[in-house]
Protein backbone atom coordinates (compact mmCIF):
# COMPACT_ATOMS: atom_id res chain seq x y z
CA UNK A 1 0.00 0.00 0.00
CA UNK A 2 2.66 2.47 1.29
CA UNK A 3 4.89 1.76 -1.75
CA UNK A 4 1.85 1.97 -4.02
CA UNK A 5 1.33 5.46 -2.88
CA UNK A 6 5.06 5.77 -2.99
CA UNK A 7 4.96 5.32 -6.83
CA UNK A 8 1.94 6.98 -7.52
CA UNK A 9 2.92 9.90 -6.21
CA UNK A 10 6.27 9.92 -7.29
CA UNK A 11 4.41 9.51 -10.51
CA UNK A 12 2.42 12.86 -10.70
CA UNK A 13 5.44 14.47 -9.48
CA UNK A 14 7.61 13.36 -12.08
CA UNK A 15 4.88 14.12 -15.04
CA UNK A 16 4.21 17.62 -13.87
CA UNK A 17 8.21 18.53 -13.84
CA UNK A 18 8.51 16.68 -17.63
CA UNK A 19 5.19 18.84 -18.65
CA UNK A 20 6.65 22.47 -16.54
CA UNK A 21 10.13 21.45 -18.26
CA UNK A 22 8.84 20.83 -22.17
CA UNK A 23 6.48 24.45 -21.67
CA UNK A 24 9.85 26.33 -20.17
CA UNK A 25 12.76 24.93 -22.29
CA UNK A 26 10.71 25.70 -25.96
CA UNK A 27 11.18 29.46 -25.53
CA UNK A 28 14.80 31.35 -25.28
CA UNK A 29 14.93 33.16 -21.94
CA UNK A 30 13.98 37.04 -23.21
CA UNK A 31 10.29 35.14 -23.80
CA UNK A 32 10.40 33.37 -20.11
CA UNK A 33 10.65 37.03 -18.60
CA UNK A 34 8.48 38.80 -21.23
CA UNK A 35 4.88 39.30 -19.89
CA UNK A 36 3.00 38.05 -23.63
CA UNK A 37 -0.54 39.59 -21.76
CA UNK A 38 -1.25 41.13 -18.93
CA UNK A 39 -3.71 38.77 -17.93
CA UNK A 40 -0.64 36.44 -17.37
CA UNK A 41 2.45 36.16 -15.60
CA UNK A 42 5.64 35.85 -16.79
CA UNK A 43 6.23 31.77 -17.45
CA UNK A 44 9.54 32.49 -15.52
CA UNK A 45 7.01 33.67 -12.60
CA UNK A 46 4.85 30.15 -12.71
CA UNK A 47 8.15 28.47 -12.53
CA UNK A 48 10.02 29.77 -9.55
CA UNK A 49 6.10 29.91 -8.34
CA UNK A 50 5.88 26.12 -8.65
CA UNK A 51 9.09 25.12 -6.83
CA UNK A 52 8.12 28.34 -4.39
CA UNK A 53 4.33 26.32 -3.41
CA UNK A 54 6.55 22.71 -3.36
CA UNK A 55 9.13 24.12 -0.77
CA UNK A 56 6.69 25.39 1.38
CA UNK A 57 4.16 22.35 1.61
CA UNK A 58 6.55 19.57 0.79
CA UNK A 59 9.75 20.18 2.51
CA UNK A 60 8.70 22.55 5.39
CA UNK A 61 5.23 21.03 5.99
CA UNK A 62 5.40 17.39 5.82
CA UNK A 63 9.54 16.97 5.78
CA UNK A 64 9.57 19.82 8.57
CA UNK A 65 12.88 20.71 7.20
CA UNK A 66 14.73 23.87 7.26
CA UNK A 67 13.40 26.60 4.76
CA UNK A 68 15.29 26.70 2.19
CA UNK A 69 14.46 30.29 0.49
CA UNK A 70 12.28 31.63 2.76
CA UNK A 71 12.90 35.48 1.32
CA UNK A 72 11.35 34.79 -2.10
CA UNK A 73 7.55 33.70 -0.71
CA UNK A 74 6.71 36.82 -1.03
CA UNK A 75 7.78 37.73 -4.44
CA UNK A 76 5.67 34.18 -5.25
CA UNK A 77 2.23 34.74 -2.96
CA UNK A 78 -0.16 35.22 -5.41
CA UNK A 79 -2.21 37.06 -3.39
CA UNK A 80 0.62 39.92 -2.86
CA UNK A 81 0.83 40.93 -6.10
CA UNK A 82 -1.45 40.54 -9.15
CA UNK A 83 -0.64 39.25 -12.59
CA UNK A 84 0.11 42.88 -14.07
CA UNK A 85 2.17 43.40 -11.75
CA UNK A 86 5.06 40.57 -11.67
CA UNK A 87 7.04 41.51 -14.85
CA UNK A 88 8.02 44.67 -12.47
CA UNK A 89 9.62 42.31 -9.23
CA UNK A 90 12.91 41.03 -8.70
CA UNK A 91 12.25 37.71 -10.15
CA UNK A 92 14.74 35.14 -10.28
CA UNK A 93 16.37 34.83 -13.91
CA UNK A 94 15.32 31.50 -15.97
CA UNK A 95 18.32 29.65 -14.90
CA UNK A 96 18.02 30.41 -10.95
CA UNK A 97 14.95 29.12 -11.20
CA UNK A 98 15.32 26.03 -12.96
CA UNK A 99 18.23 25.62 -9.93
CA UNK A 100 15.88 26.66 -7.24
CA UNK A 101 12.63 24.23 -8.46
CA UNK A 102 15.03 21.32 -9.31
CA UNK A 103 16.82 22.21 -6.25
CA UNK A 104 13.25 21.25 -4.17
CA UNK A 105 12.09 18.57 -6.04
CA UNK A 106 15.23 16.64 -4.99
CA UNK A 107 15.09 17.18 -1.31
CA UNK A 108 11.70 16.57 -2.32
CA UNK A 109 11.81 13.09 -2.89
CA UNK A 110 14.13 12.32 -0.34
CA UNK A 111 11.11 13.37 2.06
CA UNK A 112 8.85 11.04 -0.38
CA UNK A 113 11.12 8.02 0.31
CA UNK A 114 11.02 8.18 3.84
CA UNK A 115 7.52 9.53 4.60
CA UNK A 116 4.74 7.77 5.81
CA UNK A 117 1.14 8.30 4.85
CA UNK A 118 -0.23 8.69 7.71
CA UNK A 119 -0.25 10.88 10.67
CA UNK A 120 -3.04 13.74 9.62
CA UNK A 121 -4.80 14.91 6.60
CA UNK A 122 -1.85 16.39 4.91
CA UNK A 123 0.25 13.00 4.71
CA UNK A 124 -3.21 10.34 4.90
CA UNK A 125 -2.99 8.97 1.23
CA UNK A 126 -0.25 11.17 0.28
CA UNK A 127 -2.65 14.51 -0.09
CA UNK A 128 -0.26 16.86 0.23
CA UNK A 129 2.33 14.84 -2.58
CA UNK A 130 -0.85 14.86 -4.37
CA UNK A 131 -1.79 18.67 -3.71
CA UNK A 132 1.54 19.52 -5.14
CA UNK A 133 0.80 17.69 -8.33
CA UNK A 134 -2.30 19.10 -9.11
CA UNK A 135 -1.05 22.76 -8.14
CA UNK A 136 1.84 22.09 -10.74
CA UNK A 137 -0.05 20.91 -13.47
CA UNK A 138 -2.58 23.60 -13.12
CA UNK A 139 0.00 25.84 -13.60
CA UNK A 140 1.10 23.77 -16.37
CA UNK A 141 -2.28 24.55 -17.91
CA UNK A 142 -1.97 28.44 -17.02
CA UNK A 143 1.63 28.37 -18.85
CA UNK A 144 -0.34 26.71 -21.77
CA UNK A 145 -2.28 29.66 -21.91
CA UNK A 146 0.54 32.26 -21.82
CA UNK A 147 1.87 30.31 -24.98
CA UNK A 148 -1.36 30.33 -26.29
CA UNK A 149 -1.23 34.44 -26.23
CA UNK A 150 1.96 34.62 -27.01
CA UNK A 151 2.38 36.42 -30.60
CA UNK A 152 5.39 34.91 -32.99
CA UNK A 153 6.29 31.24 -34.45
CA UNK A 154 5.05 28.76 -32.82
CA UNK A 155 7.33 26.88 -30.05
CA UNK A 156 4.84 23.85 -29.33
CA UNK A 157 3.24 20.66 -31.53
CA UNK A 158 1.43 17.60 -31.02
CA UNK A 159 -0.01 15.04 -33.17
CA UNK A 160 -3.22 15.77 -33.78
CA UNK A 161 -6.09 14.11 -31.34
CA UNK A 162 -6.88 10.30 -32.54
CA UNK A 163 -9.88 10.15 -34.74
CA UNK A 164 -13.03 8.28 -33.72
CA UNK A 165 -16.19 6.39 -35.04
CA UNK A 166 -18.63 8.58 -33.66
CA UNK A 167 -21.77 7.62 -36.02
CA UNK A 168 -24.89 9.22 -35.71
CA UNK A 169 -25.52 10.99 -32.27
CA UNK A 170 -29.13 12.29 -30.44
CA UNK A 171 -28.38 15.99 -29.66
CA UNK A 172 -29.30 15.87 -26.40
CA UNK A 173 -30.03 12.97 -23.30
CA UNK A 174 -32.53 13.35 -20.92
CA UNK A 175 -31.18 12.85 -17.50
CA UNK A 176 -34.66 11.11 -14.62
CA UNK A 177 -35.32 13.43 -11.72
CA UNK A 178 -34.43 12.30 -8.66
CA UNK A 179 -31.64 12.70 -5.63
CA UNK A 180 -27.74 11.73 -6.41
CA UNK A 181 -24.68 12.23 -4.62
CA UNK A 182 -22.44 14.99 -5.39
CA UNK A 183 -19.00 15.69 -4.35
CA UNK A 184 -16.95 13.08 -2.32
CA UNK A 185 -15.86 12.10 1.09
CA UNK A 186 -13.53 9.24 -0.71
CA UNK A 187 -11.90 10.22 -3.38
CA UNK A 188 -7.86 10.24 -1.84
CA UNK A 189 -6.59 13.57 -3.67
CA UNK A 190 -10.03 15.57 -3.70
CA UNK A 191 -9.39 18.99 -2.80
CA UNK A 192 -11.22 20.83 -0.07
CA UNK A 193 -13.91 22.94 -2.68
CA UNK A 194 -15.23 19.00 -3.73
CA UNK A 195 -15.98 17.75 -0.10
CA UNK A 196 -17.80 16.44 1.35
CA UNK A 197 -20.34 14.20 -0.62
CA UNK A 198 -23.81 15.27 -0.10
CA UNK A 199 -27.43 14.20 -1.34
CA UNK A 200 -28.74 16.40 -4.31
CA UNK A 201 -31.97 16.80 -5.62
CA UNK A 202 -31.98 17.53 -8.93
CA UNK A 203 -35.11 17.51 -11.48
CA UNK A 204 -35.44 15.81 -14.77
CA UNK A 205 -33.53 17.73 -17.27
CA UNK A 206 -31.57 17.93 -20.82
CA UNK A 207 -28.41 17.98 -21.37
CA UNK A 208 -26.59 18.23 -24.95
CA UNK A 209 -24.45 15.16 -26.17
CA UNK A 210 -21.47 17.13 -26.54
CA UNK A 211 -19.99 20.23 -26.11
CA UNK A 212 -21.50 23.38 -28.57
CA UNK A 213 -19.38 23.40 -31.80
CA UNK A 214 -17.31 26.14 -33.72
CA UNK A 215 -19.91 25.74 -36.20
CA UNK A 216 -23.38 25.65 -33.98
CA UNK A 217 -21.40 29.28 -31.94
CA UNK A 218 -21.08 30.12 -35.94
CA UNK A 219 -24.70 30.43 -36.56
CA UNK A 220 -25.13 32.43 -33.56
CA UNK A 221 -22.13 35.04 -34.81
CA UNK A 222 -24.03 35.03 -38.32
CA UNK A 223 -27.83 35.45 -37.00
CA UNK A 224 -26.57 38.60 -35.21
CA UNK A 225 -26.52 37.00 -31.87
CA UNK A 226 -23.36 39.88 -30.76
CA UNK A 227 -25.55 42.49 -31.79
CA UNK A 228 -28.80 41.58 -29.91
CA UNK A 229 -29.26 43.10 -26.22
CA UNK A 230 -31.83 40.41 -25.58
CA UNK A 231 -29.90 37.39 -25.45
CA UNK A 232 -26.76 38.93 -22.97
CA UNK A 233 -27.07 39.36 -19.30
CA UNK A 234 -26.62 43.35 -18.10
CA UNK A 235 -22.87 43.13 -17.97
CA UNK A 236 -22.01 40.79 -20.62
CA UNK A 237 -23.78 43.49 -22.82
CA UNK A 238 -20.92 46.27 -21.59
CA UNK A 239 -18.09 44.08 -22.22
CA UNK A 240 -18.88 42.91 -25.71
CA UNK A 241 -19.95 46.70 -26.67
CA UNK A 242 -16.80 48.08 -24.92
CA UNK A 243 -14.65 45.68 -26.47
CA UNK A 244 -16.29 45.13 -29.57
CA UNK A 245 -15.92 41.69 -29.16
CA UNK A 246 -17.89 39.87 -32.20
CA UNK A 247 -16.50 36.53 -32.02
CA UNK A 248 -14.60 34.33 -29.80
CA UNK A 249 -10.96 35.34 -28.37
CA UNK A 250 -8.70 34.35 -31.29
CA UNK A 251 -11.16 34.43 -33.93
CA UNK A 252 -10.87 36.95 -37.02
CA UNK A 253 -12.87 36.87 -40.19
CA UNK A 254 -11.22 37.35 -43.84
CA UNK A 255 -13.72 37.38 -46.72
CA UNK A 256 -15.87 34.50 -45.55
CA UNK A 257 -14.03 32.65 -43.66
CA UNK A 258 -13.19 32.34 -40.01
CA UNK A 259 -10.02 32.07 -39.37
CA UNK A 260 -8.08 31.44 -35.94
CA UNK A 261 -5.01 31.41 -34.18
CA UNK A 262 -3.95 28.69 -32.59
CA UNK A 263 -0.49 28.62 -30.92
CA UNK A 264 1.27 30.52 -33.51
CA UNK A 265 -0.44 28.87 -36.49
CA UNK A 266 -3.68 30.73 -38.20
CA UNK A 267 -5.84 27.87 -39.88
CA UNK A 268 -9.59 27.70 -40.70
CA UNK A 269 -11.97 27.48 -37.88
CA UNK A 270 -13.10 23.98 -37.85
CA UNK A 271 -16.84 23.55 -37.62
CA UNK A 272 -17.15 20.03 -35.82
CA UNK A 273 -14.73 21.06 -33.15
CA UNK A 274 -16.18 22.34 -29.67
CA UNK A 275 -15.97 25.95 -29.11
CA UNK A 276 -12.89 27.29 -27.50
CA UNK A 277 -12.12 30.92 -25.84
CA UNK A 278 -15.47 32.01 -24.87
CA UNK A 279 -16.61 33.69 -22.05
CA UNK A 280 -19.35 32.68 -19.47
CA UNK A 281 -21.40 35.68 -20.61
CA UNK A 282 -20.52 34.44 -24.56
CA UNK A 283 -22.09 30.93 -23.45
CA UNK A 284 -25.12 32.12 -21.47
CA UNK A 285 -26.09 34.67 -24.56
CA UNK A 286 -25.61 31.54 -26.83
CA UNK A 287 -28.05 29.42 -24.81
CA UNK A 288 -30.46 31.88 -24.97
CA UNK A 289 -30.65 32.22 -28.49
CA UNK A 290 -30.18 28.84 -28.86
CA UNK A 291 -33.81 28.47 -26.68
CA UNK A 292 -31.81 26.99 -23.86
CA UNK A 293 -29.79 27.42 -20.84
CA UNK A 294 -26.87 26.64 -19.49
CA UNK A 295 -26.51 23.53 -17.08
CA UNK A 296 -26.24 23.80 -13.45
CA UNK A 297 -23.51 23.02 -11.81
CA UNK A 298 -25.40 19.89 -9.72
CA UNK A 299 -26.99 19.16 -13.36
CA UNK A 300 -23.02 18.80 -15.08
CA UNK A 301 -21.73 16.61 -11.91
CA UNK A 302 -25.17 14.11 -11.85
CA UNK A 303 -24.56 14.03 -15.96
CA UNK A 304 -21.64 13.46 -15.65
CA UNK A 305 -21.45 10.60 -12.56
CA UNK A 306 -24.94 9.47 -11.73
CA UNK A 307 -25.46 5.92 -12.75
CA UNK A 308 -29.77 5.20 -12.91
CA UNK A 309 -29.06 1.50 -13.15
CA UNK A 310 -27.09 1.83 -10.14
CA UNK A 311 -27.90 4.96 -8.04
CA UNK A 312 -24.43 5.41 -7.44
CA UNK A 313 -22.25 7.85 -8.11
CA UNK A 314 -19.00 7.16 -10.53
CA UNK A 315 -15.67 8.68 -10.57
CA UNK A 316 -15.86 9.74 -14.16
CA UNK A 317 -18.50 9.17 -16.66
CA UNK A 318 -17.09 5.84 -17.99
CA UNK A 319 -16.83 4.40 -14.41
CA UNK A 320 -14.26 4.39 -11.61
CA UNK A 321 -11.38 3.58 -13.52
CA UNK A 322 -8.51 6.23 -13.87
CA UNK A 323 -8.32 8.22 -17.57
CA UNK A 324 -6.60 6.70 -20.15
CA UNK A 325 -5.83 7.74 -24.04
CA UNK A 326 -8.88 5.74 -25.23
CA UNK A 327 -11.31 7.62 -22.36
CA UNK A 328 -10.81 11.54 -22.18
CA UNK A 329 -8.39 14.07 -24.58
CA UNK A 330 -6.51 14.90 -21.21
CA UNK A 331 -3.00 15.80 -20.61
CA UNK A 332 -1.71 18.26 -23.44
CA UNK A 333 -1.14 15.46 -25.48
CA UNK A 334 -2.72 17.51 -28.20
CA UNK A 335 -3.21 20.67 -28.56
CA UNK A 336 -6.92 21.29 -29.32
CA UNK A 337 -9.85 19.61 -28.10
CA UNK A 338 -10.98 16.76 -30.53
CA UNK A 339 -14.48 17.09 -32.70
CA UNK A 340 -17.95 16.62 -30.87
CA UNK A 341 -18.56 13.23 -30.21
CA UNK A 342 -15.06 11.60 -30.30
CA UNK A 343 -14.12 9.48 -27.52
CA UNK A 344 -17.22 6.97 -27.15
CA UNK A 345 -15.77 5.16 -24.43
CA UNK A 346 -15.45 7.81 -22.23
CA UNK A 347 -19.39 8.51 -22.48
CA UNK A 348 -21.43 8.44 -19.36
CA UNK A 349 -24.28 5.44 -18.71
CA UNK A 350 -26.73 7.64 -20.80
CA UNK A 351 -24.72 8.96 -23.27
CA UNK A 352 -23.11 12.13 -22.75
CA UNK A 353 -20.25 12.01 -24.37
CA UNK A 354 -16.70 14.40 -23.83
CA UNK A 355 -17.91 15.38 -19.96
CA UNK A 356 -14.03 15.10 -19.13
CA UNK A 357 -11.24 16.30 -21.63
CA UNK A 358 -11.48 18.61 -24.58
CA UNK A 359 -12.82 21.80 -22.79
CA UNK A 360 -13.34 23.50 -19.57
CA UNK A 361 -17.22 23.68 -19.47
CA UNK A 362 -19.71 26.06 -18.29
CA UNK A 363 -21.89 25.82 -15.45
CA UNK A 364 -24.46 28.41 -14.96
CA UNK A 365 -23.72 27.82 -11.17
CA UNK A 366 -21.67 30.68 -8.66
CA UNK A 367 -18.86 28.89 -7.09
CA UNK A 368 -20.28 28.40 -3.73
CA UNK A 369 -19.22 25.66 -0.78
CA UNK A 370 -21.03 22.41 -0.15
CA UNK A 371 -22.82 22.12 2.81
CA UNK A 372 -20.27 20.98 5.73
CA UNK A 373 -17.46 22.25 3.60
CA UNK A 374 -14.04 22.98 5.63
CA UNK A 375 -11.13 24.53 4.32
CA UNK A 376 -7.90 22.57 3.87
CA UNK A 377 -5.21 23.06 4.16
CA UNK A 378 -5.72 26.73 3.46
CA UNK A 379 -8.07 29.07 2.65
CA UNK A 380 -6.67 30.90 -0.42
CA UNK A 381 -7.18 27.76 -2.10
CA UNK A 382 -10.76 27.75 -2.47
CA UNK A 383 -12.46 29.69 0.23
CA UNK A 384 -11.81 33.20 0.13
CA UNK A 385 -12.71 32.62 -4.06
CA UNK A 386 -16.65 31.50 -2.63
CA UNK A 387 -19.32 34.07 -4.07
CA UNK A 388 -21.55 35.58 -6.84
CA UNK A 389 -17.73 36.84 -8.51
CA UNK A 390 -16.87 33.52 -9.90
CA UNK A 391 -18.77 31.09 -12.03
CA UNK A 392 -18.07 27.23 -12.26
CA UNK A 393 -16.51 25.32 -15.05
CA UNK A 394 -16.32 21.47 -14.84
CA UNK A 395 -14.11 18.66 -16.63
CA UNK A 396 -11.45 19.66 -18.00
CA UNK A 397 -9.48 20.47 -20.62
CA UNK A 398 -7.20 19.00 -23.42
CA UNK A 399 -4.35 20.81 -21.29
CA UNK A 400 -5.37 19.62 -17.80
CA UNK A 401 -3.91 16.20 -16.83
CA UNK A 402 -5.82 13.81 -15.46
CA UNK A 403 -4.34 14.34 -11.55
CA UNK A 404 -6.10 17.40 -11.99
CA UNK A 405 -9.36 16.20 -13.45
CA UNK A 406 -11.98 13.97 -12.23
CA UNK A 407 -15.91 13.98 -11.77
CA UNK A 408 -15.87 16.04 -8.90
CA UNK A 409 -13.33 18.73 -9.69
CA UNK A 410 -14.46 21.84 -9.80
CA UNK A 411 -12.86 24.89 -11.47
CA UNK A 412 -13.52 28.38 -11.50
CA UNK A 413 -12.98 31.77 -12.83
CA UNK A 414 -14.66 35.39 -13.65
CA UNK A 415 -17.40 35.48 -16.21
CA UNK A 416 -15.53 37.89 -18.01
CA UNK A 417 -12.69 35.73 -18.52
CA UNK A 418 -11.85 34.22 -22.70
CA UNK A 419 -8.24 33.64 -22.39
CA UNK A 420 -8.95 29.79 -20.94
CA UNK A 421 -9.76 26.82 -22.41
CA UNK A 422 -13.32 27.31 -21.96
CA UNK A 423 -16.10 25.80 -23.96
CA UNK A 424 -19.46 24.84 -22.65
CA UNK A 425 -22.66 22.78 -23.23
CA UNK A 426 -26.46 23.76 -22.85
CA UNK A 427 -29.67 22.13 -21.18
CA UNK A 428 -33.18 22.28 -20.66
CA UNK A 429 -35.58 21.57 -18.03
CA UNK A 430 -37.84 18.54 -18.88
CA UNK A 431 -41.37 18.39 -19.48
CA UNK A 432 -42.79 16.93 -15.62
CA UNK A 433 -45.85 14.76 -16.38
CA UNK A 434 -48.78 15.80 -14.40
CA UNK A 435 -49.42 14.84 -10.60
CA UNK A 436 -45.35 13.86 -10.62
CA UNK A 437 -43.30 15.16 -8.13
CA UNK A 438 -40.35 16.97 -9.26
CA UNK A 439 -38.00 14.78 -8.79
CA UNK A 440 -39.92 11.57 -8.49
CA UNK A 441 -39.04 11.48 -4.76
C1 LIG B 1 -8.36 26.55 -9.62
C2 LIG B 1 -7.36 27.18 -11.68
C3 LIG B 1 -8.67 28.77 -10.44
O1 LIG B 1 -4.99 28.93 -11.26
O2 LIG B 1 -5.99 30.39 -10.03
C4 LIG B 1 -3.08 27.65 -8.73
C5 LIG B 1 -5.52 27.01 -9.23
N1 LIG B 1 -4.48 27.87 -7.11
N2 LIG B 1 -2.41 28.11 -7.67
C6 LIG B 1 -5.76 29.21 -10.33
C7 LIG B 1 -4.37 27.50 -8.37
C8 LIG B 1 -3.26 28.25 -6.66
C9 LIG B 1 -6.48 28.13 -9.57
N3 LIG B 1 -7.69 27.65 -10.31
FE1 LIG C 1 -0.36 28.64 -7.60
Amino acid sequence: MTDQLRSLALDALTRARDRTAALTSCVDDRDLTAQHSPLMSPLVWDLAHIGNQEEQWLLRQVGKGEALRPEIDSLYDAFEHPRAARPSLPLLAPAEARIYASDVRGRVLDILERTAFEGGPLLDAGFAFGMIAQHEQQHDETMLITHQLRKGPPALSAPEPPAHDIGPLPREVLVPGGAFTMGTSTEPWALDNERPAHRRIVPAFHIDTTPVTCGEYQAFIEDGGYHERRWWAAEGWDQIRQHDIGAPLFWRREGGTWLRRRFGVTEEVPPDEPVLHVSWYEADAYARWAGRRLPTEAEWEKAARHDPHTGRARRYPWGDADPTEAHANLGQRHLRPAPAGSYPQGASPLGVRQLIGDVWEWTSSDFLPYPGFAAFPYREYSEVFFGSEHKVLRGGSFAVDPVACRGTFRNWDLPVRRQIFSGFRTARDAQQPAGTDVGGL
